[in-house]
């Protein structure tokens, strides 16, 4: 049975997405743990609830990214995942915990990549008079944001959105796309090449599948 490992840094509900699709079987696979860089991120609780290991590598311990992110591959690696999901961490990586995992590394970010990559998406797109608003799953490159998509989800902004009230109709997108990019990624089905990424051995655009 192949492994995951899920990367946190506060409430967890992209991880309880993954908690819940591995219940209903949608999911076919163990979480072998989850780790967080904030001791009081709420998603330990979840993962605690489920029995599921947890484990924190406090960023603040660390002066640097590089010695962070050598303790988080150790602390990942005792696990021996087939990959590795970060499910709203938000600590930029650098090489040092990125290569060793190099095409088993997905990422979910809340816009329509390669639109607003960083912080505060969903008010840019408020702010640029966007029509549409959305979520991408991509695999972790050391551009910040900026490796292959894989899948995306959009979703309509309407008259009077706040970024509050985006950011609740993309999360229900996320939950629905997040496990079954994974599912894919574990069935062998997903790969990342020099020229993208590819689901059964086709290129994915470069804005992901729709
Ligand atoms: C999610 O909206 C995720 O897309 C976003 O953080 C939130 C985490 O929520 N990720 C990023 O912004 C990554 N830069 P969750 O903890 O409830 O899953």
């Amino acid at each position: 049975r192949k492994r995951l490992a899920i990367l946190i840094s506060g409430r967890g509900s992209n991880l309880q997405a993954f908690i819940d699709a591995q219940a209903d079987g949608t999911l076919d696979a163990d979480i072998a743990v989850v780790v967080s860089n904030r001791p009081d991120a709420a998603g330990l609780e979840r993962a605690r609830n489920a029995g599921i290991a947890t484990a924190c590598v406090d960023h603040t311990s660390y002066d640097a990214r590089e010695p962070f992110d050598t303790a988080l591959l150790e602390t990942v690696s005792d696990y021996q995942p087939d990959a590795v999901i970060l499910a709203g961490f938000m600590r930029i990586l650098t090489p040092v915990f990125l290569l060793p995992f190099t095409g088993s590394l997905l990422n979910i970010h809340p816009s329509l990549l390669p639109k607003y990559p960083g912080l505060n998406t969903h008010q840019r797109a408020l702010d640029a008079d966007d029509s549409e608003a959305g979520v991408t799953v991509h695999f972790v490159t050391p551009e910040l944001d900026g490796g292959p998509p894989v899948l995306q989800a959009r979703v309509p902004i309407q008259t009077g959105d706040t970024a509050e009230r985006l950011a609740a109709r993309v999360l229900e997108k996320e939950h629905l796309i997040y496990p079954l990019a994974a599912q894919w990624l574990l069935q062998g089905r997903l790969a990342l090449t020099d020229n993208g990424a590819t689901l059964d051995g086709n290129a994915i655009p470069a804005t992901g599948i729709d």
